[in-house]
């Protein structure tokens, strides 16, 4: 049995990876660390919240005694670190918080789990227990890539280019820099662009989806050839799962999809999932009377080319041959299933968004690009 503290649990992917984890290890138990920042909902725990396995706990990952109290009091074994400022659009309007939680944070975390785990000596009769800290990084690290250059490997050199990627990859090196310092059992994964259920409706797909039920434009920045590797969301967690099982302490493992899409096609191919939806199924005109396609209109004409993001990414594509090879990690969902399970699940889950929807956001949202 371990005990995990999973830092940004109430955020997308934490909370899937939580979902994830309680299903298929129900014996463990699960501390959530989480500030619940704008991108941070309890809503998206409601389903673990009464579990006597579940805890959560409101506060910050720069609170180093916080985090240390909850490493003695929980006796925590695995730290699964996913707590960031994720939205890179937000970093290049306002990168101060990205800096704090994204490098300070981290650091904190490293700092108490050091102190914890390596500095604390066992009490007399105990054993050592093993630990882990697993930490949650992306291929936005790794830079951008041209249409033809090879995807990135874990050998990719580092070279970020917007406040957020640069402040994850301040990160991994703190990480990696606290393994081989000071022993502390470390991994890190590399993930590519992840979409699926509770995905903030700030970014592409969620927000195409969402736009779409409203009869709102389609943002696209700049010419919308800008390419993306789409991995569904429970994948990233069984990848992590696999290396926290399987993986070697120090080793960065990448995981993606193998799934390459230009924005201006994945967002087409939303159109026409939405269309599908609405043509199966009748009552969705009733429930969201203003999407074009109630009225059999083309959803594709609310496509709108807008200013590009400054200093956009054009390519992300991982290579997970290591993360394959090593751990035996093949993604379980295909494109066609994994966008159409998020398809549906926001058409069953408006009260979800509405309430997402109802937050400071979306004024944040209308100042940028448009
Ligand atoms: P998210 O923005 O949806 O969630 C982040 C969560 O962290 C929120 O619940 C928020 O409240 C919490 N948080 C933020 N600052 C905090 C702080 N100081 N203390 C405690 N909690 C805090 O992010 P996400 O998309 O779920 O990403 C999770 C992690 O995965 C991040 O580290 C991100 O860099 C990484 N990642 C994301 C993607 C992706 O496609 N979204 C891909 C690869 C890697
Ligand atoms: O690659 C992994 C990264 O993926 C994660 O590390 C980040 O946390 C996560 O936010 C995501 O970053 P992106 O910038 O790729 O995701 P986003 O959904 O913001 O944008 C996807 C692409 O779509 C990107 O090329 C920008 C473009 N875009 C985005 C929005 C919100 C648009 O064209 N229009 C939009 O309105």
């Amino acid at each position: 049995m371990r005990n995990l503290l999973v830092t940004g649990g109430a955020g997308f992917i934490g909370a899937n990876f939580v979902h994830y984890w309680m299903e298929n290890y129900p014996d463990d138990r699960l501390v959530v660390l989480d500030a619940l920042t704008y991108a941070g909902n309890l809503a998206n725990l409601a389903a673990v919240q009464a579990n006597p396995h579940f805890t959560f706990v409101q506060g910050n990952i720069c609170d180093q005694a916080l985090v240390e109290s909850l490493l003695l009091q929980h006796e925590i074994t695995t730290l699964v670190h996913f707590a960031a400022e994720s939205h890179v659009d937000r970093s290049i309007t306002g990168p101060d918080e990205f800096i704090e939680t994204n490098i300070l944070g981290t650091y904190a975390l490293l700092k108490a789990t050091k102190k914890i785990w390596i500095d604390t000596p066992v009490s007399q009769g105990q054993p050592a227990l093993e630990h882990r800290f697993h930490h949650v990084s992306t291929d936005e690290v790794y830079g951008t890539l041209s249409a033809t250059d090879p995807a990135f490997t874990e050998a990719t050199a580092y070279a970020p280019n917007s406040p957020y990627s640069a402040s994850k990859a301040a990160s991994d090196h703190l990480v990696r820099a606290y393994h081989h310092t000071y022993g502390l059992a470390v991994t890190t994964s590399n993930c590519s662009n992840n979409y699926g259920p509770y995905h903030f409706p700030e970014k592409l797909i969620p927000l195409v989806i969402i736009n779409i039920l409203h009869n709102k434009p389609l943002p696209i920045y700049g010419d919308g050839m800008q390419i993306r590797d789409w991995l569904y969301v429970q994948d990233h967690a069984y990848g992590i799962d696999l290396v926290l099982n399987k993986g070697k302490v120090g080793e960065t493992y990448n995981i993606g999809g193998n799934n390459e899409w230009a924005n201006i096609n994945i967002v087409q191919e939303i159109c026409h999932l939405l269309e599908k939806a609405f043509a199966e199924d009748k009552t969705l005109a009733h429930k969201f009377p203003q999407a074009l396609a109630a009225i059999h209109q083309k959803t594709e004409t609310l496509i709108t080319y807008v200013k590009d993001r400054p200093g956009h990414d054009r390519r992300y594509a991982i290579d997970a041959t290591k993360t394959n090879n090593e751990l035996g990690y093949i993604p379980r969902e295909s494109f066609a299933t994994g966008i159409a399970k998020t398809v549906q699940w926001y058409l069953a889950n408006e009260a979800w968004w509405q309430a997402v929807m109802d937050g400071s956001y979306q004024d944040w949202l209308t100042q940028q690009y448009v």
